[in-house]
């Protein structure tokens, strides 16, 4: 696990998002498609901000991209402001030529007794592109990559889950209030998650620093699902410095 800090997540999510755009541009060349795991929250926004720079103003096209989300909130309509697909659309799809197909996200709306073959089905789209080249991952205050919360194996499958409570006090003001945030989400599970060929972590600002340390300097357990994450061979974990406080 590589920790790379920079002063701020501007400068930081620069270089994440020239190396998204470069494997784009390489496997275009290839004919081949680029296929994206992303990540929703507060932490990618200024990466997704740099692609699209980059699709205007640079000549990035997104026609080879095809993308995976990590979660959806359950139940969730898709036209909801708090959707995870209005916000990929918001902040990302609707500025770049991705083509509609090419995009997919856990889909909320899917009746209780459908869930699970939707996620074995999930998982079996994301085989189908050929794996994911780059997964894109922001860390919860409980150290869950996607939603998978503590208590999550390293071989949990995308599944719905409930939500711990920190993480529903941490949405509950985008909410308008803790009674508003829905007890559960479908997420990519750890495999997958762990099956991706490089992973990009994010991590900005104090409030994630205590999390952070437990990330990269802690023993591996299902306790911080993200310690997962110190056993795969092409991580970077980028911080800001307000994230590094508490490294040694
Ligand atoms: C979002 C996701 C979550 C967030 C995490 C951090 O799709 O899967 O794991 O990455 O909760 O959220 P922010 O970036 O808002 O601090």
């Amino acid at each position: 696990l590589q920790t790379l800090s920079f002063g701020t997540s501007a400068e930081a999510s620069i270089v994440i998002a020239h190396e998204i755009a470069d494997l784009i541009r390489d496997k275009a060349s290839k004919g081949e498609n680029a296929v994206l795991g992303l990540a929703t929250g507060s932490s990618p926004l200024k990466v997704y901000d740099e692609l699209i720079r980059l699709h205007k103003e640079d000549g990035l096209s997104f026609k080879n991209v095809i993308t995976f989300n990590l979660d959806e909130y359950y139940p969730m309509q898709p036209d909801s402001v708090h959707s995870y697909v209005r916000f990929m659309k918001e902040n990302l799809f609707d500025h770049i030529d991705i083509q509609d197909k090419n995009i997919h996200i856990p889909d909320g709306t899917v009746a209780m007794e459908n869930v699970y073959s939707f996620c074995q089905d999930y998982e079996a789209k994301i085989a189908a592109a050929g794996g994911l080249d780059i997964q894109v991952l922001g860390i919860g205050r409980t150290g869950h990559i996607g939603f998978n919360e503590p208590g999550s194996t390293e071989n949990s499958r995308t599944r719905i889950v409930t939500l711990d409570a920190v993480t529903r006090i941490d949405a509950a003001p985008s909410f308008g209030g803790l009674d508003n945030v829905p007890k559960r989400a479908i997420t990519m599970g750890v495999k997958p998650i762990m099956q991706a060929g490089r992973i990009i972590m994010m991590a900005w600002g104090s409030g994630k620093a205590p999390i952070v340390k437990k990330m990269v300097e802690g023993d591996i357990s299902m306790q911080v699902p993200a310690t997962f994450l110190q056993k795969h061979d092409n991580v970077s974990v980028y911080i800001d410095e307000g994230a590094t406080e508490n490294l040694t």
